[in-house]
């Protein structure tokens, strides 16, 4: 992407905004522009008699003065760039950084003077941004931004447009200017590196209103951004002005991607092949988008197989582990830290559960349930029979020994025998299969209140109102794993919160950490007595790191409001499935934002289509669409994704399940 910094004095000469139309409309580089107007605004605060204050090239900002910004920058100019565009043929919209929070801020602070209502921007949220150039229009961008007070501010627009570059990893940046490009002895320069830049504020050749124009550009090359042109209003076109790059002594954070292809092909020649993965080479997220090696924005409904609760590179999340990172990240579980117990007290105080092991993934934490309850079982009822485990068709309960002997699919299974021995399988909402099954040597019983991988199956609340019954008739302990389902997926924090139904064990990972490796397992009293030191461990487990992560995540997804959004958020998804009306829907299910779509059809074509069209989707199965985006999809995200899947639905005709 390009991003172009326009100032007043060029928006007033309607031939400049020919030339930038012509510019936008021959680059192939989608181009974003922010916009000043200093000038305008002294105006018309002189005609309205209101002193107009500068200091170093900022302007002092009241209240009064702020009034005039924002409707000379949001208001006049604003349209009269959108104007001059859409006269020259080019699609183009007005906003201002306060529009969907684009442009956050912070109180500027100077040490000897007070700037008033001036920002410093602390966060970019560029989605509108991209929103609006893949549809091919062109943001025309104030930078009147939103403070954390909830006040209005205003921002340099130079620093507005460094920052946008930055954040949407411009390739180019353009200050177009009065001048140009930075003049030495009547003779423009034509590249210079930061270090020169500095020497040539300090040697006063670069003053005044150039100074924030060319720190703005520094800032720029230093977080990434590869080239930033100091040009005049014909420069934009040519070839000509003032090119600050990196002078390649680490100012310039490397630029570590890949081709594609190179990734792919070193990848087919270095990792063992378990997964057979499409194309794209993720290089970061934001939010529920994801971005490719080659640019491309994909809206995520997969949230990496219902881990990240919270999105990619949420705020508060990245500043929690990187203070963390900083801090302590790794002692062993032979020392005491702090994290953990706090996560220990928050899962426990929110849940039936007294105690919490900590382990790393959701196998690992389904071999902890089956460990403890074997023991158990010998602790409390003193035979070496009790040992049998029951789960149901349809589980997935990881793809470690024992996890794996539990889980349904024989296809997963069967290489890799002997299993853990043991292992008896029940039908899901069968009370008599279960009752048949579960008997006097069976210690615990396995299942997932809402099966993922298995198809999005819910097992119904009476199900497990006589699951509970026949555990208890058989002094069997009855484990949740709520490893994909847990955690506010469902609409409510824990899935089994909609049955009533209490377990004695349950399993938990996927969200926790929110994309970082944790695992959980949280047992009653009268489980966690019969469980001494050196009875299980893992060195890993149960760092600060990680469970400074997952105190994030938990204080976000357990919050009333948040678990109600997923309620409402998946219920309108569900709605809006349905209203696709599409010949081979068979059934749509699930709960919250853990949605199956089930077709009469493999549905293989349809997730290839839609991530073609920017969709990513998974199975659960070869005919069941599983939705499960990250938890803060918002509606508007819904009716995004309903529109690629209904585009998709072509793909699927003449297809039948193999
Ligand atoms: C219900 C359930 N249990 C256990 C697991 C295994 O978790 P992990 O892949 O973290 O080992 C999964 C993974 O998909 C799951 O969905």
């Amino acid at each position: 992407m390009k991003i172009l910094k326009i100032g007043g004095d060029q928006i007033a000469d309607n031939a400049f905004l020919k030339l930038l139309a012509s510019t936008i409309a021959t680059d192939d580089a989608p181009t974003a522009i922010v916009h000043g107007g200093g000038n305008e605004i002294a105006e018309l605060q002189k005609r309205l008699e209101i002193k107009v204050v500068h200091f170093e090239g900022l302007r002092v900002t009241d209240q009064a003065s702020l009034e005039v910004a924002e409707m000379i920058l949001s208001g006049t100019i604003n349209k009269k760039v959108v104007s001059g565009l859409i006269a020259a043929g080019i699609d183009a919209i007005g906003i201002s950084g306060i529009d969907r929070g684009l442009f956050r801020c912070t109180k500027k602070s100077h040490p000897s003077v007070d700037l008033g209502l001036v920002g410093e921007i602390h966060d970019v949220r560029p989605e509108v941004v991209y929103d609006l150039v893949h549809n091919n229009i062109t943001p025309v961008i104030s930078p009147i931004s939103l403070g954390a007070d909830g006040k209005h501010y205003n921002v340099n627009a130079d620093e507005a447009a460094a920052a946008l570059a930055v954040a949407v990893k411009a390739t180019k940046l353009f200050f177009v200017s009065n001048v140009p490009g930075i003049i030495q002895d009547n003779n423009v320069i034509t590249t210079l590196d930061p270090a020169t830049a500095i020497e040539l504020i300090e040697q006063k050749v670069i003053k005044s209103g150039m100074v924030p124009k060319i720190l703005s550009a520094i800032q720029a090359v230093k977080e990434g951004v590869d080239q930033v042109r100091i040009v005049d209003g014909k420069g934009l076109s040519k070839d000509t002005g003032t090119t600050i790059i990196s002078n390649g002594s680490g100012n310039k954070l490397p630029n570590t991607n890949k081709d594609t292809s190179d990734v792919v092909t070193a990848e087919a020649k270095f990792v063992v092949s378990t997964y057979s993965r499409p194309l794209p080479v993720f290089t970061h997220g934001k939010g529920v988008y994801l971005f490719d090696t080659e640019g491309r924005r994909y809206l995520d409904f997969t949230a990496g197989i219902a881990v990240t609760a919270l999105g990619h590179s949420d705020k508060q999340w990245v500043e929690a582990v990187s203070r963390q990172a900083g801090k302590l990240t790794h002692v062993s579980n032979l020392y005491h830290t702090e994290p953990h117990v706090e996560l220990a007290q928050q899962l426990t105080e929110s849940s039936f559960a007294d105690r919490v092991y900590f382990c790393n993934s959701g196998t690992e934490a389904n071999e902890a349930a089956f460990k403890f309850a074997r023991k158990w079982a010998r602790a409390n009822h003193h035979t070496n029979v009790k040992t049998r485990i029951v789960a149901f068709e349809g589980s997935f309960h990881g793809r470690t020994t024992g996890s794996l002997a539990a889980t349904s699919k024989t296809k997963y299974r069967s290489p890799f025998e002997p299993l853990m021995p043991g292992i008896d399988f029940a039908t899901l909402n069968d009370i008599a299969s279960a009752e048949k099954t579960i008997t006097n040597e069976t210690c615990a019983v396995i299942v997932e209140p809402i099966q993922g991988e298995g198809g999005v199956n819910t097992a119904s609340n009476d199900f497990l109102s006589e699951l509970r019954k026949i555990c208890d008739k058989n002094k069997a302990l009855l484990i949740f794993d709520e490893v994909q389902c847990g955690l506010a997926r469902t609409g409510h924090l824990w899935a089994y919160q909609n049955s009533g139904i209490r377990p004695d064990i349950m399993t938990l990972a996927k969200p926790l950490a929110g994309g970082l490796p944790i695992g959980a397992t949280l047992v009653t009293e009268d489980v966690a007595q019969t469980i001494h030191p050196g009875d299980h461990g893992s060195t890993f487990a149960a760092g600060p790191l990680v469970c400074k992560a997952a105190n994030v995540v938990f204080n976000r997804v357990s919050q009333p409001d948040f678990i109600a959004n997923v309620a409402s958020t998946g219920k309108y998804l569900k709605q809006k499935l349905l209203q696709l009306e599409p010949q081979q829907l068979v059934d749509v299910r699930g709960s919250g934002l853990l949605i199956g779509a089930e077709f009469s059809c493999a549905i293989d074509p349809l997730i290839q289509a839609a991530a073609k069209r920017g969709l990513l989707l998974i199975s659960a199965g070869e005919n069941v669409l599983r939705l499960c985006p990250p938890l803060i999809v918002t509606m508007a995200q819904v009716d995004e994704a309903i529109e690629i899947i209904g585009e998709s639905l072509g793909s699927m005709e003449n297809n039948q399940v193999g």
